[in-house]
């Protein structure tokens, strides 16, 4: 299947809960309204089937505030879900919350078999290889551990280093098309896309990176204005989508799906 790093006919998401007041974030600046996070998540899931994609929207889980962020839980490659370990303690619990829904929907469910951790949020997949971003969520023992199984499903896994005041690589990373990566120029500098052709994010910009690619569309988070400009000259057809409630905890577009193909 050609470009199925950013062609997909479905996708999965999970309503936000009215607990994510409480979800995780490095920097306090206000809990988020579960009521402002429910609607700006409608115009989320709205957006992704405007392209065509096949969504849909789990009912909240109270029990976990961030289970909203369900890119964490698992990894879809090629019809299949890989269960993750999510890094934060608060989290863990998600992955086999979500597991049932996955057997359901997906050709296959295959279990990380590790003592590490790995968050969905650290994983960066284009048509041929899977990089995987160390940081605080996701430990060298995990990135080794998916090595055999996403080498089973035909890709290369690149484990590479988060710079360490970064939550999640796709924080400041994400893929545009097979040979393009949108990010910030911190992340950049580390020569983690040398051999992709890479649009940095304009200076201010950083929450821009946290895009999405989906079918003909790039998604990007409001406010970065001089971005979206960037990836419009460029050719890209961008929608903008305001995230500033998943901003407040430290989420942002990629978290708040699971792309795939069935
Ligand atoms: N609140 C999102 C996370 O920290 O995982």
């Amino acid at each position: 299947m050609a470009n199925h790093s950013f062609t997909f006919t479905h996708a999965l998401c999970r309503t936000p809960s009215n607990s994510v007041t409480d979800g995780l974030r490095a920097e306090d600046q206000g809990d988020p309204s579960a009521d402002v996070f429910r609607s700006e998540h409608a115009s989320y899931v709205a957006a992704l089937r405007a392209t065509g994609a096949e969504v849909e929207v789990l009912p909240a889980d109270e029990r976990f505030p961030d289970s909203v962020f369900i890119e964490d839980a698992a990894l879809c490659l090629k019809g299949q879900a890989i269960v993750l370990r999510p890094g934060a303690e608060t989290r863990l619990g998600e992955a086999a919350a979500l597991r049932p829904d996955l057997t359901r929907i997906m050709t296959g469910v295959i279990d990380l078999q590790t003592e590490g951790f790995v968050d969905g949020g650290d994983i960066l997949c284009s048509d041929h290889e899977v990089m995987v971003g160390l940081s605080a969520r996701t430990d060298r023992t995990g990135a080794e551990d998916l090595g055999p199984i996403v080498s089973d499903l035909g890709y290369k896994l690149r484990i590479l280093e988060t710079p360490a005041d970064i939550l999640h690589f796709k924080t400041e990373s994400s893929l545009l098309d097979a040979e393009t990566i949108l990010a910030t120029p911190k992340l950049s500098a580390s020569g983690c896309f040398d051999d992709y052709r890479v649009i940095h994010t304009a200076e201010g910009e950083d929450l821009a990176a946290n895009a999405i690619r989906v079918n003909d569309t790039v998604f990007l988070s409001s406010g970065n204005p001089r971005t979206a400009d960037a990836l419009d000259k460029a050719g890209y057809k961008v929608v903008v989508l305001d995230t500033t409630q998943a901003t407040l905890v430290d989420g942002g577009l990629s978290c708040m799906s699971l792309r795939f193909s069935i």
